[in-house]
C-alpha cells in the first residue's frame, strides 16, 4: 500500500495515520553507534559542577587570608621605579629591527646586494633581534620579571615575522626570476583576494608590498605569516569589537585577581617541607582555571579585538584543542599561529629537503623548547632548563600517548598531562627563583 492510499484510508477510518507507521531502529543517544554528539549541556553541568566544588576552595582562601587582591601592587610588577619603564623603552627599540628588515628587502628587490649578502644581514637583524633584548635584560636592574617576559615575548614574536617577511619576499624573487627567464612580462606574486593596509579590492605584488604601511600591518596583525594580500574583513563590526574589549577588560581583571588571591598562597603552601605532594593538588587546580582563562583572554578576546580592529580576516588562532587524543594533536591545535609559522618556515622545508618526519618534528620541538626557556629564563636571570625540559618531553609523551593509548584514553592523558606538568614547571621555578634570590623558600611565606 502506497503512502497516499494509506492516508485515505486512515482518513476514512478516523485512525491516527503515525500509528500504522513502521518506524526505523533507533539507537539510545548515548551510546556510540546513534553518532549523537552535541553535549553543551553537559559542558555547561561541567562548568557549574567545577565553579561548586571550588567555590568551598575559594571560602576557604578568603577566610585564611582575607583578601588579597591588590591593584597597586599589579603596578610594582612592570616597574619598579615610576620614572623609568626600561620595558617600554625596548619594545620602541624593536622598531630598528623592523625598519633594518625592510630596507634590507628594498635593497634585495633592486638588485644593489647580492642574495648573500642580503642573507648576511638578515641573519645578523635576527640575531641581534634575540640577543639584544636578553642583554638588556639581564644588565638593566630597573626591570622587572614581568616587564622582561613581555618585552621578551614581544622581541619573540617579531623574530618569528621577521623571519617569515625574509622567507616570503625570498618565495616572491624566486617567482618573478622563474617568470623573467620564461619571458613572461609579469613580475607579481600569486593572486590572492585582497590587499594589505586598506579594504579595497586591489592586489599588492611584489616588490610593490615593500612599503612602510605594508611592514606594519604585519607587525600589528595577529599572524606570524607574512603574504602579501592577507585575507580581508569588509567592514569592522562594533558590537564585535565591544563584545571582545569588554571580555579582554574583565578577564585581564579576573586573572590578576586570581593570581593575587589564589594562585600565589597556593604556590606558598606548596613549598611547605612534606607537604609538596598534599598541596599539589591546591595548586593544580587554580594554575589550570588561570590557564584556561588566559587561552580565552588570549586567543579568542585579545587577537580577535586586534583582528577585527585591523580588518584582518583570517581568525583561525585556535582548533579544537580540547578533544586532542593525542600529544602531536595538541600541538598542532592550540596556538595556530605558531604552528603555522612552523609548519610553513622550519617543518615542511625540511620535510621537502629530506628529513625524516620524526627528526623534524623534534627540531620543531627543539626550537619551540629553547624559546619557552628563553621567555622564562633571561627574565627570571637564572637558567635551570625546566622550560626547556617540559617541552623536550612532549616528543617521548606524544610517542607514548599515541602507541598506547587512543580515544577518550588518549584525550584523558592529554588532559593529565596538561593540569599536572604546568604546576610542576611553575613550582620548579618559583622554588628555585626564591632560593637564589632570598637563600630559603621561607622567605616565600
Ligand atoms: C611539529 C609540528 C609542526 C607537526 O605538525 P603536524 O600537523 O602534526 O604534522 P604532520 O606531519 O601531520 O604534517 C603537517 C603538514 O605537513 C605536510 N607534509 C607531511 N609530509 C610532508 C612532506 N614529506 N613534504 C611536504 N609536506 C609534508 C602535511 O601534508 C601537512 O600539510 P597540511 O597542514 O597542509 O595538511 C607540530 O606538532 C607543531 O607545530 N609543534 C610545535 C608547536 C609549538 O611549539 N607550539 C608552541 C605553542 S606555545
Amino acid at each position: 500500500m502506497t503512502h497516499s492510499e494509506l492516508s485515505v484510508l486512515c482518513k476514512s477510518c478516523k485512525i491516527n495515520p503515525v500509528a500504522l507507521t513502521r518506524f526505523p531502529p533507533l539507537e539510545s543517544l548515548l551510546s556510540s553507534a546513534s553518532g549523537y554528539s552535541n553535549y553543551r549541556g553537559i559542558l555547561n553541568w561541567c562548568v557549574v559542577m567545577l565553579v561548586l566544588s571550588n567555590a568551598r576552595l575559594f571560602l576557604e582562601n578568603i577566610i585564611k587570608y582575607g583578601i588579597l587582591v591588590d591593584p597597586i601592587q599589579v603596578v610594582s610588577l612592570f616597574l619598579k621605579d615610576p620614572y623609568s619603564w626600561p620595558a617600554a623603552c625596548l619594545i620602541i627599540v624593536s622598531n630598528v629591527f623592523i625598519l633594518a628588515a625592510l630596507y634590507i628587502e628594498r635593497r634585495l628587490a633592486v638588485g644593489t646586494i647580492s642574495e648573500t649578502t642580503g642573507l648576511i644581514l638578515h641573519l645578523f637583524n635576527l640575531t641581534s633581534l634575540l640577543i639584544f633584548p636578553s642583554a638588556s635584560v639581564l644588565t638593566v636592574t630597573s626591570i622587572t620579571p614581568v616587564g622582561g617576559v613581555l618585552s621578551l615575548g614581544t622581541y619573540t614574536v617579531l623574530f618569528l615575522k621577521l623571519y617569515s617577511y625574509m622567507d616570503s619576499n625570498k618565495w616572491c624573487r624566486e617567482i618573478r626570476q622563474a617568470k623573467a627567464k620564461r619571458m613572461t612580462r609579469s613580475y607579481s606574486c600569486p593572486i590572492v583576494a585582497q590587499s594589505n593596509g586598506s579594504a579595497v579590492n586591489t592586489n599588492v605584488s611584489y616588490p610593490g608590498n615593500l612599503t612602510h604601511r605594508d611592514m606594519y600591518y604585519f607587525i600589528f596583525a595577529p599572524t606570524l605569516c607574512y603574504q602579501l594580500n592577507f585575507p580581508r574583513s569588509p567592514r569592522i563590526r562594533k558590537r564585535f569589537l565591544i563584545r571582545r574589549l569588554f571580555e579582554m577588560l574583565f578577564l585581564m581583571q579576573l586573572l590578576v585577581g586570581l593570581i593575587q588571591q589564589w594562585m600565589v598562597p597556593s604556590v606558598q603552601n606548596s613549598m611547605k617541607p612534606f607537604q609538596v605532594c598534599i598541596n599539589m593538588e591546591t595548586l593544580t587546580v587554580p594554575n589550570h582555571l588561570i590557564w584556561l582563562i588566559f587561552f580565552y583572554w588570549f586567543f579568542h578576546s585579545s587577537l580577535n579585538f586586534v583582528a577585527e580592529l585591523l580588518q584582518f580576516g583570517d581568525r583561525e588562532f585556535y582548533r579544537d584543542w580540547w578533544n586532542s587524543e593525542t600529544v602531536t594533536y595538541f600541538w598542532a591545535n592550540w596556538n595556530i599561529p605558531v604552528h603555522k609559522w612552523c609548519l610553513r618556515h622550519f617543518y615542511k622545508p625540511m620535510l621537502r629537503k629530506g628529513v625524516n618526519k620524526f627528526l623534524a618534528q623534534t627540531a620543531v620541538f627543539l626550537a619551540s623548547a629553547f624559546f619557552h626557556e628563553y621567555l622564562v629564563s633571561v627574565p627570571l636571570k637564572m637558567f635551570r632548563l625546566w622550560a626547556f625540559m617540559g617541552m623536550m618531553a612532549q616528543v617521548p609523551l606524544a610517542l607514548f600517548v599515541s602507541r598506547f593509548l587512543n580515544g577518550n584514553y588518549g584525550n584523558a592523558a592529554v588532559w593529565i598531562s596538561l593540569i599536572i606538568g604546568q604546576p610542576i614547571a611553575v613550582l620548579m621555578y618559583v622554588h628555585d627563583y626564591y632560593v637564589i634570590h632570598y637563600g630559603t623558600v621561607e622567605a616565600l611565606a
